[in-house]
């Protein structure tokens, strides 16, 4: 049967930590051409990406699959035809597994429904609800720098919360993984109002949030949201939400610095942090590679 991957919440502690296991497996292996080779599968992408789609065309290639690249912009999708349509279509050109970007929230989980019975959806991210592999890239980046016992973690989240589809599939991972002590932190016009922070700490104040942290989240900002209004200015929000060598010195002395890219330098974190010994972003992109061989080889298991 195919192994959909649909949301954080569809992995237990032991599903989670068996994909992080053989990430790290997958480190260290040689050459895997042969895990899937003759299986094909698509990225189908109605939104932009650079991280996600790469390293999931990078982990297929890795695994010997036959890779094709589905973007909506060049696609028969600017005709008119539907997300459904578009996967039956290629679905019968032989493919079998689909990462697939979407602007709405749960599409990948409806495709779901009408996918064949061999076929396996991995979510990508969608709207503001979901993006499981930017999760578990994640994990594994804590994991390696601060052992494989989370729940003495103290984890903070900065950023725009209420649109951010990393945030609630981190939040689902660091509470399926144990952490007690979540930080969430941002203006109060972008966090949500709804049962999503339950049993975090949610604050507005930067330095109250990262005090002693062990891992500082941030978010990226999105621009968008200055046009509907919601943030007064860039300047503003990098003074009270910007993650810089400050207002690091207050979270722990061996604190690591995380994000999802893409970066909006000078907003939600400064060049010296982004670039500084503290970052783990260019590990998560490469930790995304892992993650994402490890998923494909769970979608064909
Ligand atoms: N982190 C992330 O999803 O980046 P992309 O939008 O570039 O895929």
């Amino acid at each position: 049967m195919p192994q959909h991957l649909l949301s954080m919440q569809a992995l237990d502690f032991d599903a989670l930590t068996a994909i992080l296991d053989r990430a790290e497996a997958l480190r260290h292996a040689g050459d895997c051409r042969s895990h899937l080779s003759g299986h094909a599968v698509c990225t189908l992408f109605f939104e932009p990406s650079t991280r996600t789609r790469l390293s999931f065309q990078r982990a297929a290639q890795r695994l010997g699959a036959d890779i094709l690249n589905f973007e909506a912009a060049t696609s028969s999708a600017t005709k008119g035809e539907t997300a459904l349509d578009t996967l039956k279509n290629i679905e019968a050109m032989g493919v079998s597994a689909f990462i697939i970007r979407a602007r709405e929230d749960g599409l990948v989980a409806e495709l779901a429904q009408s996918a064949a019975p061999g076929t396996a959806l991995i979510n990508a991210g969608d709207g503001r609800s979901q993006h499981p592999t930017q999760a578990l890239l994640d994990m594994l980046t804590i994991r390696e720098a601060k052992g494989r016992d989370f729940s003495a973690l103290k984890v903070a989240i900065v950023g725009d919360i209420l649109h951010s589809r990393v945030a609630r599939s981190d939040l689902a991972a660091l509470r399926t993984l144990g952490v007690q002590d979540i930080r969430v932190c941002g203006p109060a016009n972008l966090l949500p109002s709804d049962d999503t922070l339950a049993g975090c700490h949610v604050s507005h104040d930067l330095d109250e949030a990262l005090s002693d942290a062990d891992v500082v989240m941030t978010l990226r900002l999105q621009r968008e949201r200055m046009e509907d209004g919601l943030i007064e200015s860039l300047d503003g929000y990098h003074r009270d939400y910007g993650i810089t060598a400050a207002r690091m010195a207050g979270a722990a002395r061996d604190a690591i610095v995380m994000h999802p890219g893409p970066l909006n330098r000078g907003v939600e974190i400064s060049d010296e942090v982004a670039d500084g010994p503290q970052s783990r972003i260019l590990r998560q992109v490469e930790n995304g590679v892992l993650v994402r061989m490890a998923v494909l080889e769970r979608a064909f298991a």
